[in-house]
């Protein structure tokens, strides 16, 4: 099968010295979309300080403000809070696709290699701050949570972008407007409920996830302006196969699995739903110009026909998905 392999390979070669082209655009990414750290927000800004006098009064404001809370919100934010504390799979992913680190040094000052320990440097906080968030509210059950993050991280992740850059380009944008979307969502209901230190806290954190989608949207627009057609089939094939969620692997259980109750939930309560997958597609098409590009090749017509209208079928799957009926709760503190 040398015949089929071979253009599988060259392909990966090419998509490979695209991505080294635009290392030093991404190395500037660095420098102008991502924060300081001095100066970044850290979870404390959000959080009651023990060392101060009244700390436990801030505690016991924070609890209540809690209290209010649905448990369907919980269950979603502690979901949400699971998928951002599985971190070192991330970033291994990340530095493991092809052209990204071939030097194989995370210390490296390459542009790539920057970029994601700058981008996993402050995912990291996203994590810390819910995990310490809901360790204080008293609404979760940690042990549950723990084991959870453990076996997570325990089982990895393959995003199935196969080694390829333009395809976990395409993943982590789409992935990134997702959890934006998914944070909005968590603390809009916050707010409804009555925490509005929560709210706070997700917005705050949707902001991060912006940032971060503005600049692998920009990676990917950079890799549409050199190589239309391979990015149209990188797209074609990483929405073939679908875009799974990085917290997928949290639980081996094949009845009453843990991420198949998340999924329910947040689906359930419009947190994350099959319509913002459309939103997401539709967004992304319309941002990469994928409908005007022109002089394509056959397949890469072919790809541009399939993906200018996949967001209106999975508008049409949603519009007849059923909602979730009866959900079950996880997570939670065992009343
Ligand atoms: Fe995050
Ligand atoms: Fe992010």
């Amino acid at each position: 099968m040398v015949h089929f392999i071979k253009p599988v390979q060259d392909e990966l070669q090419k998509n490979m010295e695209v991505v080294g082209q635009i290392e030093e655009f991404v190395g500037q990414a660095v420098d102008n979309i991502l924060v300081d750290p001095q100066t970044c927000w850290q979870p404390s800004d959000f959080l009651p300080d023990l060392a101060d006098k009244d700390a436990m009064k801030q505690v016991l404001e924070l609890r209540e403000r809690a209290s209010g809370l649905p448990p369907e919100v919980i269950t979603s934010l502690i979901g949400n809070m699971i998928t951002e504390e599985a971190l070192p799979t991330y970033q291994t992913f990340f530095n493991l696709v092809r052209g990204i680190n071939e030097e194989g040094n995370v210390a490296s000052e390459k542009g790539w290699v920057r970029w994601s320990r700058a981008w996993t440097a402050e995912e990291n906080r996203h994590g810390d701050l819910l995990n310490k968030y809901l360790y204080l509210s008293g609404r979760a059950d940690m042990k549950q949570v723990e084991i959870t993050i453990h076996n997570l991280i325990y089982n990895g992740f393959d995003p199935r972008v196969d080694g390829d850059p333009y395809q976990a380009m395409i993943y982590t944008s789409f992935q990134e407007r997702a959890t934006k979307i998914s944070h909005v969502n968590t603390g809009k209901l916050a707010d409804k409920a009555g925490d509005s230190t929560l709210s706070r806290i997700c917005k705050t954190i949707a902001g991060d996830e912006a940032r971060h989608e503005k600049a692998y949207k920009s990676f990917m627009t950079k890799i549409f302006e050199i190589d239309p057609e391979g990015g149209l089939l990188a797209f074609q094939k990483m929405m073939k196969k679908q875009i799974s969620m990085p917290a997928i692997m949290m639980d081996n259980a094949t009845e009453d699995n843990l991420f198949t109750r998340f999924s329910a939930i947040t689906q359930k309560m419009g947190i994350y739903t099959t319509f913002d997958y459309a939103s997401i597609i539709k967004h992304l098409v319309q941002q990469w110009k994928i409908e005007t590009l022109s002089g394509l090749n056959g397949y890469a017509a072919q790809a541009q026909d399939y993906l200018s209208t996949l967001g209106e079928r999975y508008e049409k799957i949603a519009e007849r998905m059923k909602e979730p009926e009866d959900v079950k709760l996880a997570w939670l503190v065992p009343s």
